[in-house]
Formats: structure tokens, C-alpha cells, sequence
């Protein structure tokens, strides 16, 4: 049994004699649960979860088109996600995943929606019903027919025309990802300070769908681009709007983990939650880390909610901050790197 379960884990272990021999955990990104005789691997579409869980020795599965993901499995257990949109896309995964006779379930949490996910998973299995509901959470099953076509994540990739400052982009959207296919506003503001060649390399940094690196790619051809975030659904879709093109690699990153090269110029709408308590060290370890991977001189060019204090930490790891734009909502900042690398860089 699990020790410090999440609600959903704990009801589901009130289920355990029911589960079948090989189990798949989707959206599970908590610690793996100590389930005896079962062979478990859990989907997560988050790089960082899947590196730090132990990637596919730890059973981990990163995204709907792992190679590591098994043939078959006796229970495939699905947890809520954010996304309505993405319940959808696990379902739609799963059900051909199941072995015959196999399980398809439905995990959550009332704040996260199990009464509308419960309602999309009867549409789409007739049959399905409750097994089990407590701690605000709900359990259900459904046995899908017999044959179910296959998942294929090209399927689910819907080309998006985007409008951006001097161009209209021809790019990709999966459920979950960032903005879904519009632009963001902060983008949006960013991209407009962007007049002059960017220095060779550059670095996309949090990249979402690839909305800078391919506007990037469409005013300078030649430019070096390097696309990085932590999502699956991100890589995906930056991937299938730029993937191929010579001068250009998606890269999955945590943050800066897998990031390898130098840069001589980055560009960045990075991560912010709002309605969280305020914790800047994420974004304070960015900043702090960066310096390892800039060029003398290079210039990093960032927008952030106006009223996030970054302009202290940018001074203080990376170097003089100008502020471009700023219309109270959104704050355009460019950073010139002369801080030498505590690590080993500069
Ligand atoms: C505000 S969105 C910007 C996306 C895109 N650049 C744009 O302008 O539309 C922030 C992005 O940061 C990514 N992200 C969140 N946490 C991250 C992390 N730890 N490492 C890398 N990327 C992360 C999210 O997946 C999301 O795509």
C-alpha cells in the first residue's frame, strides 16, 4: 500500500483486488504506489517528472508515443486532467492499449472535474458505470469493444494558423498545450520589440507550441534556433510545425536540464502560475543557471506579468536589464550577459 496517497490513489487501492496484473497509471505523477504482483508504468507528459522518477527504468512512460510503452495492459487507470480536451486524448489512447477483456478507468477528484470527465467517458463507452466514490472522489470503469483503432498522435495535431506581428504562422495544437492554438498577448508584445537579426545561435526557451522559434525562423531563414520546454504536448507540436528544418532541434527540458550548448541570444515567455503562492526560485534557479549557457555579450530577450520582480535576479546572475515595453500588464525585458558562469562557463 501507499503511504502518503493522494485521495485518488487511496481510493483506488479500495479497488486493488479488482486491478489486473499489468496496470498503466495515466497522468499519475506522483511517487509510483508499492502494489504487489503488479506490473505497473505510469504516462506522464511532463519531461522533469519522467527524468526524476527514473525515465523508463523507474517505469515511467514520457507522452502518448513512448516506444517503451508496452503492447498491451490488464488495467489502464486514468486520472483528470486539466484539460477536458485531454481526457479525450487519453481515453483515445487507452482503450486500444487494453488487453482482451481489459479495464479502462476513470480517477478524480470532484474539484478536478470527475463529474464532467465521468459524463465524457459514458458518451464515449456506453456501458460505463461507478465503482466505488469517497474523499470527494470518484471511480469508474468501462470494458471498451472489442476492436478500437489505433492512437496516433498525428491524428490529434491540428494545424493552426496564428497571427503574429508581420506574419500569419502555420502552426500545430495538441489538448493541454499552452494557449491552444492563439497567440498570447505577452508573446505577442515580446515579438514586437523584435526589429534586428537575432546573434547565432539562438535559444527558445519554455518554447510551448514554437510560436517564437518559427516567427524567429520566418523573418531570419539562416538563424540557428533551438526549441526547449518540459511538455510533451509542446514538443509535439513544435516539432511538427519545425522538426526537419535544417538549423533547428526541439529539445526536451526541464528548465535548463538537457540543455547542452552555448547561446547567443534566448528568448523567453516563461512559466508562471497564477493563484499560486508566490515561489520565484524556479524561475530565480533559471536565471541563476542561464549564465552557463550564453555567449559572452549574448542578449536575452524576455516577457513576464509586469508585476513579477525579475529585474533584481536578471541583474544580479545575468547583467544590465533594459526594459522595452511595458503597458502595465506585460513587461518586455532585455538582458545583456556580462555575469560570469559560477559553474564552470564564462
Ligand atoms: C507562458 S508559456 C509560453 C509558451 C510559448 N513560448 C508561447 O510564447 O506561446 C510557458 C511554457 O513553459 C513551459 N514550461 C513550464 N514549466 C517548464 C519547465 N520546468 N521547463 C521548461 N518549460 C516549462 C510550459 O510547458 C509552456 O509551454
Amino acid at each position: 500500500m501507499t503511504t502518503d496517497a493522494s485521495p485518488a490513489l487511496t481510493l483506488l487501492e479500495r479497488s486493488l483486488d479488482r486491478l489486473g496484473e499489468r496496470v498503466c497509471l495515466v497522468g499519475h505523477d506522483g511517487p509510483m504506489p508499492h502494489w504487489p504482483g503488479r506490473q505497473l508504468h505510469a504516462l506522464t507528459t511532463h519531461y522533469g517528472v519522467w527524468e526524476q522518477a527514473g525515465g523508463t527504468a523507474g517505469g515511467r512512460l514520457f507522452g502518448y508515443d513512448d516506444p517503451a510503452t508496452p503492447a498491451a495492459f490488464d488495467t489502464i487507470v486514468v486520472f483528470m486532467p486539466k484539460a477536458r480536451s485531454e481526457l479525450a486524448m487519453r481515453l483515445a489512447w487507452a482503450a486500444p492499449k487494453l488487453a482482451p477483456g481489459g479495464e479502462l478507468w476513470l480517477v478524480g477528484a470532484k474539484r478536478e472535474g470527475i463529474g464532467r470527465g465521468s459524463r465524457q467517458l459514458q458518451e464515449r463507452f456506453p456501458g460505463a458505470y461507478k465503482m466505488d466514490n469517497a474523499r470527494h472522489c470518484q471511480l469508474w470503469c468501462a470494458v471498451p469493444e472489442a476492436v478500437v483503432p489505433p492512437f496516433r498522435v498525428e491524428e490529434w495535431l491540428e494545424p493552426v494558423r496564428v497571427a503574429t506581428p508581420g506574419a500569419v504562422l502555420e502552426l500545430f495544437s495538441l489538448p493541454g498545450v499552452f494557449s491552444e492554438g492563439r497567440l498570447d498577448e505577452g508573446t505577442r508584445q515580446l515579438l514586437e520589440t523584435v526589429t534586428d537579426k537575432p546573434a547565432d545561435p539562438a535559444l527558445d526557451l519554455a518554447c510551448g507550441n514554437g510560436v517564437i522559434g518559427a516567427w524567429l525562423r520566418h523573418h531570419w531563414p539562416g538563424l540557428t534556433v533551438t526549441l526547449a520546454d518540459v511538455h510533451w504536448q509542446a514538443l509535439r507540436c513544435a516539432q511538427a510545425a519545425l522538426n526537419g528544418e535544417e538549423g533547428v532541434s526541439v529539445v526536451p527540458s526541464d528548465g535548463l536540464s538537457d540543455i547542452t550548448d552555448r547561446y547567443a541570444s534566448v528568448f523567453s515567455n516563461p512559466p508562471f502560475h497564477q493563484g499560486q503562492k508566490k515561489n520565484l526560485d524556479p524561475i530565480n534557479r533559471w536565471f541563476s543557471e542561464l549564465s552557463a549557457f550564453l555567449e559572452p555579450g549574448s542578449e536575452i530577450r524576455l516577457v513576464a506579468n509586469a508585476f513579477l520582480p525579475y529585474q533584481d535576479p536578471l541583474t544580479l546572475y545575468i547583467g544590465p536589464v533594459r526594459v522595452f515595453s511595458d503597458d502595465g500588464r506585460y513587461r518586455v525585458y532585455s538582458v545583456t550577459h556580462s555575469i560570469h558562469s559560477r559553474n564552470g562557463g564564462n
